[in-house]
Protein backbone atom coordinates (compact mmCIF):
# COMPACT_ATOMS: atom_id res chain seq x y z
CA UNK A 1 0.00 0.00 0.00
CA UNK A 2 0.68 3.12 -0.73
CA UNK A 3 0.85 5.78 3.03
CA UNK A 4 1.61 8.71 4.14
CA UNK A 5 2.68 10.02 7.25
CA UNK A 6 1.97 13.75 8.35
CA UNK A 7 4.58 14.55 11.32
CA UNK A 8 7.28 13.08 12.02
CA UNK A 9 7.47 13.71 15.75
CA UNK A 10 7.56 10.70 18.13
CA UNK A 11 4.31 9.16 16.93
CA UNK A 12 4.37 9.92 12.87
CA UNK A 13 8.27 8.41 12.62
CA UNK A 14 7.41 4.92 14.67
CA UNK A 15 4.40 4.36 12.26
CA UNK A 16 5.53 5.21 9.33
CA UNK A 17 8.93 3.39 9.82
CA UNK A 18 6.97 0.58 10.64
CA UNK A 19 4.43 0.49 8.06
CA UNK A 20 7.48 0.37 6.05
CA UNK A 21 9.06 -2.63 7.87
CA UNK A 22 5.74 -4.42 7.12
CA UNK A 23 6.10 -3.28 2.93
CA UNK A 24 3.90 -0.11 2.53
CA UNK A 25 5.55 2.31 0.50
CA UNK A 26 5.67 5.37 3.45
CA UNK A 27 6.33 8.90 2.65
CA UNK A 28 6.87 11.03 6.08
CA UNK A 29 6.06 14.57 5.44
CA UNK A 30 7.06 17.23 7.99
CA UNK A 31 7.19 21.61 7.96
CA UNK A 32 10.93 21.03 9.61
CA UNK A 33 13.01 21.73 7.06
CA UNK A 34 16.21 21.05 8.78
CA UNK A 35 14.46 17.57 10.52
CA UNK A 36 13.12 16.35 6.47
CA UNK A 37 16.99 17.13 5.72
CA UNK A 38 18.62 14.84 8.49
CA UNK A 39 15.81 12.10 8.04
CA UNK A 40 16.55 12.07 4.27
CA UNK A 41 20.08 11.67 5.10
CA UNK A 42 19.21 8.39 7.17
CA UNK A 43 19.38 9.91 10.69
CA UNK A 44 16.59 8.65 13.38
CA UNK A 45 15.42 12.44 15.21
CA UNK A 46 14.61 10.35 18.20
CA UNK A 47 15.82 7.96 20.29
CA UNK A 48 13.61 4.74 20.90
CA UNK A 49 15.64 1.62 21.07
CA UNK A 50 15.17 -0.82 17.81
CA UNK A 51 13.58 2.22 15.57
CA UNK A 52 17.54 3.02 13.93
CA UNK A 53 17.72 -0.44 12.05
CA UNK A 54 14.48 -0.59 10.84
CA UNK A 55 14.30 2.46 9.66
CA UNK A 56 17.99 2.43 7.79
CA UNK A 57 16.92 -0.86 6.22
CA UNK A 58 13.37 0.92 4.80
CA UNK A 59 15.17 3.78 3.14
CA UNK A 60 17.78 1.71 2.02
CA UNK A 61 15.03 -0.31 -0.13
CA UNK A 62 13.35 2.86 -0.78
CA UNK A 63 10.14 2.01 1.05
CA UNK A 64 10.52 4.94 3.35
CA UNK A 65 11.19 8.34 2.33
CA UNK A 66 10.44 12.65 3.38
CA UNK A 67 9.40 15.64 2.14
CA UNK A 68 8.03 19.03 3.53
CA UNK A 69 6.24 18.74 0.34
CA UNK A 70 2.32 17.26 1.77
CA UNK A 71 0.84 17.82 -2.01
CA UNK A 72 3.84 15.48 -3.29
CA UNK A 73 3.58 13.38 -0.27
CA UNK A 74 0.23 12.33 -0.11
CA UNK A 75 -0.16 12.02 -3.72
CA UNK A 76 -1.23 8.62 -4.44
CA UNK A 77 -1.38 7.69 -0.90
CA UNK A 78 -4.59 5.29 0.07
CA UNK A 79 -4.10 6.24 3.59
CA UNK A 80 -2.95 9.32 5.19
CA UNK A 81 -1.77 8.94 8.92
CA UNK A 82 -2.07 12.89 10.88
CA UNK A 83 0.39 12.47 13.90
CA UNK A 84 0.83 15.96 14.43
CA UNK A 85 1.30 17.57 18.05
CA UNK A 86 -1.86 18.34 20.05
CA UNK A 87 -0.16 20.49 22.82
CA UNK A 88 -2.56 21.41 25.74
CA UNK A 89 -3.91 24.99 25.20
CA UNK A 90 -3.97 27.52 27.75
CA UNK A 91 -7.17 26.17 29.57
CA UNK A 92 -5.87 22.24 29.47
CA UNK A 93 -7.89 20.98 26.54
CA UNK A 94 -5.51 19.92 23.42
CA UNK A 95 -4.79 22.56 20.67
CA UNK A 96 -5.72 21.54 17.20
CA UNK A 97 -4.40 24.17 14.99
CA UNK A 98 -2.09 21.76 13.52
CA UNK A 99 -4.64 18.97 12.64
CA UNK A 100 -6.56 21.47 11.51
CA UNK A 101 -4.94 23.11 9.06
CA UNK A 102 -3.43 20.36 7.28
CA UNK A 103 -6.82 18.89 6.98
CA UNK A 104 -7.84 22.10 5.38
CA UNK A 105 -5.00 21.85 3.30
CA UNK A 106 -5.77 18.06 2.42
CA UNK A 107 -9.58 19.38 1.41
CA UNK A 108 -7.57 21.33 -1.51
CA UNK A 109 -5.20 18.79 -2.50
CA UNK A 110 -6.63 15.25 -2.48
CA UNK A 111 -7.23 13.96 -6.49
CA UNK A 112 -8.96 10.44 -5.40
CA UNK A 113 -10.43 8.55 -2.48
CA UNK A 114 -7.96 8.31 0.38
CA UNK A 115 -8.79 7.19 4.36
CA UNK A 116 -7.58 9.77 6.30
CA UNK A 117 -6.46 8.60 9.93
CA UNK A 118 -6.51 11.09 13.36
CA UNK A 119 -3.08 9.12 15.38
CA UNK A 120 -2.71 12.08 17.37
CA UNK A 121 -4.78 12.15 20.96
CA UNK A 122 -7.33 14.48 19.97
CA UNK A 123 -10.67 15.23 21.80
CA UNK A 124 -13.74 13.74 21.45
CA UNK A 125 -15.43 15.17 18.37
CA UNK A 126 -12.37 15.76 16.23
CA UNK A 127 -12.53 13.22 13.42
CA UNK A 128 -15.83 15.23 13.01
CA UNK A 129 -13.49 18.81 12.86
CA UNK A 130 -11.34 17.01 10.78
CA UNK A 131 -14.14 15.70 8.77
CA UNK A 132 -15.89 18.60 7.92
CA UNK A 133 -12.47 21.20 7.40
CA UNK A 134 -11.52 18.31 4.41
CA UNK A 135 -14.99 18.58 2.89
CA UNK A 136 -15.01 22.60 3.04
CA UNK A 137 -12.96 21.97 -0.33
CA UNK A 138 -13.17 18.38 -0.85
CA UNK A 139 -13.56 17.12 -4.71
CA UNK A 140 -13.32 13.71 -3.89
CA UNK A 141 -14.67 11.46 -1.62
CA UNK A 142 -13.01 10.83 1.91
CA UNK A 143 -13.40 8.71 5.18
CA UNK A 144 -11.86 10.11 8.49
CA UNK A 145 -11.14 7.61 10.69
CA UNK A 146 -9.92 7.86 14.45
CA UNK A 147 -6.29 5.00 15.12
CA UNK A 148 -5.20 5.84 18.80
CA UNK A 149 -2.05 4.81 19.61
CA UNK A 150 -0.70 3.20 22.56
CA UNK A 151 3.14 3.12 21.92
CA UNK A 152 4.93 3.21 25.47
CA UNK A 153 8.86 5.35 24.94
CA UNK A 154 11.46 2.71 24.63
CA UNK A 155 9.37 -0.19 23.80
CA UNK A 156 7.30 1.86 21.16
CA UNK A 157 9.03 -0.60 18.55
CA UNK A 158 7.36 -3.74 19.75
CA UNK A 159 4.31 -2.04 20.65
CA UNK A 160 4.09 -0.98 17.16
CA UNK A 161 4.70 -4.44 15.71
CA UNK A 162 3.12 -7.06 18.31
CA UNK A 163 -0.16 -4.71 19.72
CA UNK A 164 -2.22 -5.72 22.43
CA UNK A 165 -4.93 -4.33 20.10
CA UNK A 166 -5.56 -2.13 17.49
CA UNK A 167 -8.65 0.42 17.87
CA UNK A 168 -10.45 1.80 14.84
CA UNK A 169 -12.89 4.27 15.21
CA UNK A 170 -14.91 4.04 11.65
CA UNK A 171 -18.11 4.02 10.44
CA UNK A 172 -17.42 3.53 6.66
CA UNK A 173 -17.21 -0.15 5.29
CA UNK A 174 -14.73 0.82 2.85
CA UNK A 175 -12.51 2.53 5.37
CA UNK A 176 -12.55 -0.40 7.31
CA UNK A 177 -11.81 -2.87 4.75
CA UNK A 178 -8.53 -0.50 3.91
CA UNK A 179 -7.59 -0.24 7.92
CA UNK A 180 -7.73 -3.81 8.35
CA UNK A 181 -5.53 -4.66 5.48
CA UNK A 182 -2.90 -2.35 6.42
CA UNK A 183 -3.11 -3.48 10.11
CA UNK A 184 -2.98 -7.54 9.14
CA UNK A 185 0.16 -8.19 9.35
CA UNK A 186 0.53 -7.20 12.88
CA UNK A 187 -2.24 -8.91 14.54
CA UNK A 188 -1.34 -12.04 12.96
CA UNK A 189 -1.26 -13.68 16.45
CA UNK A 190 -4.93 -12.94 16.84
CA UNK A 191 -4.93 -10.16 18.99
CA UNK A 192 -7.82 -7.81 17.98
CA UNK A 193 -8.80 -5.42 16.11
CA UNK A 194 -11.13 -3.25 17.36
CA UNK A 195 -14.07 -1.65 15.36
CA UNK A 196 -16.19 1.04 16.82
CA UNK A 197 -17.53 4.91 16.29
CA UNK A 198 -15.46 7.52 16.10
CA UNK A 199 -15.85 9.18 19.18
CA UNK A 200 -15.67 5.84 20.88
CA UNK A 201 -12.29 5.43 19.79
CA UNK A 202 -11.21 8.82 20.77
CA UNK A 203 -12.35 8.78 23.89
CA UNK A 204 -10.40 5.05 24.71
CA UNK A 205 -7.52 6.27 24.20
CA UNK A 206 -7.46 8.87 27.03
CA UNK A 207 -9.44 6.36 29.23
CA UNK A 208 -6.29 4.35 28.85
CA UNK A 209 -3.87 6.43 29.57
CA UNK A 210 -6.23 8.01 32.33
CA UNK A 211 -7.07 4.70 33.93
CA UNK A 212 -2.84 4.23 34.12
CA UNK A 213 -2.72 7.53 35.70
CA UNK A 214 -5.40 6.59 37.87
CA UNK A 215 -3.35 3.08 38.84
CA UNK A 216 -0.49 4.42 39.23
CA UNK A 217 -1.88 7.36 41.39
CA UNK A 218 -3.61 5.15 43.42
CA UNK A 219 -0.80 2.65 44.05
CA UNK A 220 1.45 6.19 45.21
CA UNK A 221 -1.31 7.00 47.88
CA UNK A 222 -1.23 3.30 49.33
CA UNK A 223 2.46 3.53 49.66
CA UNK A 224 2.38 7.17 51.70
CA UNK A 225 -0.31 5.66 53.92
CA UNK A 226 2.02 2.72 54.34
CA UNK A 227 4.94 4.77 55.86
CA UNK A 228 2.41 6.16 57.95
CA UNK A 229 0.84 2.65 59.34
CA UNK A 230 4.08 0.80 59.06
CA UNK A 231 3.45 -1.55 56.13
CA UNK A 232 5.14 -2.15 52.60
CA UNK A 233 4.32 -1.21 49.64
CA UNK A 234 6.07 -3.73 47.88
CA UNK A 235 4.50 -6.44 49.80
CA UNK A 236 0.58 -4.82 49.43
CA UNK A 237 1.54 -4.66 45.22
CA UNK A 238 2.73 -8.35 45.06
CA UNK A 239 -0.71 -9.05 47.45
CA UNK A 240 -3.20 -7.11 45.47
CA UNK A 241 -1.14 -7.42 41.80
CA UNK A 242 -2.10 -11.56 41.77
CA UNK A 243 -5.41 -10.84 41.76
CA UNK A 244 -6.23 -11.27 38.02
CA UNK A 245 -9.16 -8.65 38.03
CA UNK A 246 -6.08 -5.91 39.44
CA UNK A 247 -3.01 -7.58 37.52
CA UNK A 248 0.42 -7.01 38.04
CA UNK A 249 1.33 -4.02 35.79
CA UNK A 250 1.27 -0.72 36.85
CA UNK A 251 1.33 -1.12 40.24
CA UNK A 252 4.96 0.33 41.31
CA UNK A 253 4.84 2.97 43.49
CA UNK A 254 7.49 6.03 42.71
CA UNK A 255 7.97 9.66 42.21
CA UNK A 256 4.56 10.20 40.01
CA UNK A 257 4.14 9.98 36.51
CA UNK A 258 5.34 12.22 33.88
CA UNK A 259 6.08 11.84 30.28
CA UNK A 260 3.90 13.48 27.14
CA UNK A 261 0.81 11.35 27.61
CA UNK A 262 -0.55 10.94 30.89
CA UNK A 263 -0.10 14.49 32.49
CA UNK A 264 -1.44 15.71 29.17
CA UNK A 265 -3.80 13.55 28.86
CA UNK A 266 -5.47 13.28 31.78
CA UNK A 267 -5.90 16.86 31.80
CA UNK A 268 -7.05 16.94 28.80
CA UNK A 269 -9.81 14.25 29.88
CA UNK A 270 -10.61 16.38 33.12
CA UNK A 271 -11.10 19.58 30.79
CA UNK A 272 -13.32 17.36 28.04
CA UNK A 273 -15.86 16.54 31.33
CA UNK A 274 -16.10 19.69 32.31
CA UNK A 275 -16.58 20.67 28.92
CA UNK A 276 -19.29 18.73 28.89
CA UNK A 277 -20.35 19.76 32.28
CA UNK A 278 -19.33 16.88 34.05
CA UNK A 279 -17.06 17.18 37.05
CA UNK A 280 -14.84 13.91 36.63
CA UNK A 281 -13.85 14.01 40.82
CA UNK A 282 -10.92 10.84 40.83
CA UNK A 283 -9.14 12.62 37.84
CA UNK A 284 -8.68 16.19 39.06
CA UNK A 285 -7.38 13.91 42.30
CA UNK A 286 -5.01 11.82 40.44
CA UNK A 287 -3.86 15.60 39.07
CA UNK A 288 -3.29 16.86 42.80
CA UNK A 289 -1.78 13.86 44.26
CA UNK A 290 0.51 13.35 41.17
CA UNK A 291 1.72 17.23 41.50
CA UNK A 292 2.93 16.84 45.64
CA UNK A 293 4.09 13.02 44.31
CA UNK A 294 6.62 14.24 42.25
CA UNK A 295 9.02 16.04 44.82
CA UNK A 296 7.94 14.16 48.03
CA UNK A 297 11.62 12.96 48.60
CA UNK A 298 12.24 16.62 49.25
CA UNK A 299 10.04 16.22 52.65
CA UNK A 300 12.72 13.19 54.27
CA UNK A 301 15.67 15.43 52.47
CA UNK A 302 14.41 18.86 54.58
CA UNK A 303 13.62 16.47 57.72
CA UNK A 304 17.09 15.00 57.10
CA UNK A 305 19.42 18.25 57.22
CA UNK A 306 17.00 19.74 59.63
CA UNK A 307 15.36 22.27 56.31
CA UNK A 308 19.01 23.47 55.77
CA UNK A 309 19.91 22.37 52.43
CA UNK A 310 21.97 26.11 51.84
CA UNK A 311 25.15 24.73 50.23
CA UNK A 312 24.39 21.50 50.12
CA UNK A 313 25.47 19.48 47.09
CA UNK A 314 22.93 16.77 46.12
CA UNK A 315 24.22 13.68 43.76
CA UNK A 316 21.21 13.26 41.12
CA UNK A 317 20.89 10.15 39.30
CA UNK A 318 18.36 9.78 36.35
CA UNK A 319 16.90 13.05 34.64
CA UNK A 320 14.77 11.49 31.87
CA UNK A 321 11.12 10.81 33.46
CA UNK A 322 11.57 6.98 32.75
CA UNK A 323 14.15 4.90 31.61
CA UNK A 324 14.92 3.79 27.97
CA UNK A 325 14.18 7.45 26.61
CA UNK A 326 15.96 10.66 26.41
CA UNK A 327 12.48 12.51 27.05
CA UNK A 328 12.06 15.13 30.41
CA UNK A 329 8.99 16.07 29.70
CA UNK A 330 6.86 16.67 33.15
CA UNK A 331 9.91 14.38 34.48
CA UNK A 332 9.95 14.39 38.17
CA UNK A 333 13.51 15.25 38.21
CA UNK A 334 13.03 18.97 36.87
CA UNK A 335 10.99 19.34 39.68
CA UNK A 336 13.01 18.21 41.97
CA UNK A 337 15.94 20.19 40.94
CA UNK A 338 13.79 23.27 40.91
CA UNK A 339 12.96 22.37 44.64
CA UNK A 340 16.59 22.06 45.40
CA UNK A 341 18.13 24.98 43.80
CA UNK A 342 15.75 27.25 45.45
CA UNK A 343 16.16 25.84 49.15
CA UNK A 344 19.99 27.32 47.84
CA UNK A 345 21.77 23.24 47.23
CA UNK A 346 23.57 22.43 44.25
CA UNK A 347 22.71 19.31 42.19
CA UNK A 348 25.49 17.28 40.37
CA UNK A 349 23.29 14.66 38.00
CA UNK A 350 24.34 12.00 35.45
CA UNK A 351 21.33 10.06 32.98
CA UNK A 352 22.89 7.96 30.55
CA UNK A 353 20.46 9.92 27.87
CA UNK A 354 18.81 12.79 28.62
CA UNK A 355 21.85 14.96 29.55
CA UNK A 356 22.07 16.89 26.62
CA UNK A 357 18.07 17.40 26.67
CA UNK A 358 18.45 18.80 30.04
CA UNK A 359 21.21 21.05 29.01
CA UNK A 360 19.08 22.39 26.22
CA UNK A 361 16.27 23.37 29.06
CA UNK A 362 18.20 24.47 31.79
CA UNK A 363 22.01 25.27 31.24
CA UNK A 364 23.88 25.38 33.70
CA UNK A 365 22.10 25.45 36.69
CA UNK A 366 23.19 22.23 37.73
CA UNK A 367 26.50 20.53 36.41
CA UNK A 368 26.67 16.93 34.52
CA UNK A 369 28.48 14.01 35.40
CA UNK A 370 30.42 11.47 32.86
CA UNK A 371 29.42 8.65 35.04
CA UNK A 372 27.41 7.65 38.04
CA UNK A 373 30.18 7.98 40.53
CA UNK A 374 31.11 11.17 39.51
CA UNK A 375 28.16 12.80 40.20
CA UNK A 376 29.12 11.76 43.71
CA UNK A 377 31.89 13.47 44.19
CA UNK A 378 31.78 16.30 47.26
CA UNK A 379 27.86 15.35 47.57
CA UNK A 380 26.25 15.06 50.91
CA UNK A 381 23.33 12.98 49.45
CA UNK A 382 22.27 10.88 46.43
CA UNK A 383 18.56 11.09 44.95
CA UNK A 384 17.37 8.27 42.23
CA UNK A 385 14.80 9.95 40.12
CA UNK A 386 15.03 7.15 37.37
CA UNK A 387 15.40 3.49 37.30
CA UNK A 388 17.85 3.32 34.97
CA UNK A 389 19.26 -0.39 34.68
CA UNK A 390 22.93 1.02 35.47
CA UNK A 391 21.75 2.43 38.72
CA UNK A 392 20.77 -0.99 40.06
CA UNK A 393 23.73 -2.55 41.12
CA UNK A 394 26.20 -0.01 42.63
CA UNK A 395 28.95 -0.18 44.29
CA UNK A 396 27.32 0.77 48.24
CA UNK A 397 31.14 0.86 49.29
CA UNK A 398 31.83 3.99 46.85
CA UNK A 399 28.66 5.63 47.24
CA UNK A 400 29.19 6.01 51.03
CA UNK A 401 33.21 6.63 50.42
CA UNK A 402 31.99 9.75 48.40
CA UNK A 403 29.02 10.84 50.14
CA UNK A 404 29.63 13.59 53.02
CA UNK A 405 26.35 12.26 54.65
CA UNK A 406 25.49 8.22 54.01
CA UNK A 407 21.70 9.23 52.60
CA UNK A 408 19.91 7.90 49.72
CA UNK A 409 16.45 9.23 48.82
CA UNK A 410 15.62 6.01 46.09
CA UNK A 411 12.31 7.58 43.70
CA UNK A 412 12.18 4.38 42.91
CA UNK A 413 12.53 1.87 45.06
CA UNK A 414 15.33 -0.05 43.50
CA UNK A 415 17.17 -1.45 46.76
CA UNK A 416 16.02 -3.56 49.41
CA UNK A 417 15.42 -1.64 52.51
CA UNK A 418 17.19 -4.66 54.67
CA UNK A 419 20.37 -4.25 52.93
CA UNK A 420 20.34 -0.51 53.39
CA UNK A 421 20.01 -0.84 56.79
CA UNK A 422 22.76 -3.82 56.72
CA UNK A 423 25.27 -1.24 55.03
CA UNK A 424 24.93 1.57 57.15
CA UNK A 425 23.26 4.21 55.12
CA UNK A 426 20.21 6.07 55.67
CA UNK A 427 17.81 5.11 52.92
CA UNK A 428 14.48 6.67 52.15
CA UNK A 429 12.31 5.10 49.80
CA UNK A 430 8.46 5.00 48.78
CA UNK A 431 6.25 3.38 50.89
CA UNK A 432 9.16 0.59 52.95
C1 LIG B 1 2.21 5.98 28.08
C2 LIG B 1 1.28 4.77 27.79
O1 LIG B 1 1.76 3.62 28.47
C3 LIG B 1 1.17 4.52 26.31
O2 LIG B 1 0.24 3.48 26.07
C4 LIG B 1 0.67 5.81 25.64
O3 LIG B 1 0.56 5.66 24.27
C5 LIG B 1 1.61 6.97 25.97
O4 LIG B 1 1.73 7.10 27.38
P1 LIG B 1 4.83 6.43 28.18
O5 LIG B 1 4.47 7.82 28.58
O6 LIG B 1 5.86 6.24 27.13
O7 LIG B 1 3.53 5.65 27.65
O8 LIG B 1 5.37 5.69 29.48
P2 LIG B 1 4.89 4.55 30.50
O9 LIG B 1 5.87 3.44 30.44
O10 LIG B 1 3.47 4.20 30.33
O11 LIG B 1 5.12 5.32 31.89
C6 LIG B 1 4.41 6.52 32.18
C7 LIG B 1 4.79 7.06 33.54
O12 LIG B 1 4.26 6.26 34.59
C8 LIG B 1 6.28 7.14 33.81
O13 LIG B 1 6.56 8.36 34.45
C9 LIG B 1 6.55 5.98 34.75
O14 LIG B 1 7.66 6.20 35.59
C10 LIG B 1 5.26 5.94 35.53
N1 LIG B 1 4.95 4.62 36.10
C11 LIG B 1 4.66 3.58 35.28
C12 LIG B 1 4.94 4.45 37.49
O15 LIG B 1 5.20 5.38 38.26
N2 LIG B 1 4.60 3.22 37.99
C13 LIG B 1 4.29 2.16 37.21
O16 LIG B 1 3.98 1.09 37.75
C14 LIG B 1 4.33 2.34 35.80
Amino acid sequence: MKIAVIGTGYVGLVTGTCFAETGNHVTCVDIDEVKVQKLQSGKVTIYEPGLEAIFERNIKQKRLDFTTDLKEGVKDAEVIFLALPTPPGGDGAADLQYVLKVADDLGHILDKYAVIVDKSTVPVGTADKVHNAIEKNAKVEFDVVSNPEFLREGVAVDDFMKPDRVVIGTQSDKAKKIMERLYAPLVRQGNPIIFMDERSAELTKYAANSFLATKITFMNEIANLCERLGANVDMVRKGIGTDTRIGKRFLFAGIGYGGSCFPKDVQALAKSAKDAQYDFKILNAVMDVNTTQKTRLMDNLNGYFKNNLEGKTIAMWGLAFKPNTDDIREAPALYNIEALISAGAKVQAYDPEAMENVKGQIGDKITYAENPYDALKGADALMIMTEWPVFRTPDFDVIKEELSEPLILDGRNLYEVDQMQELGLTYFSIGR
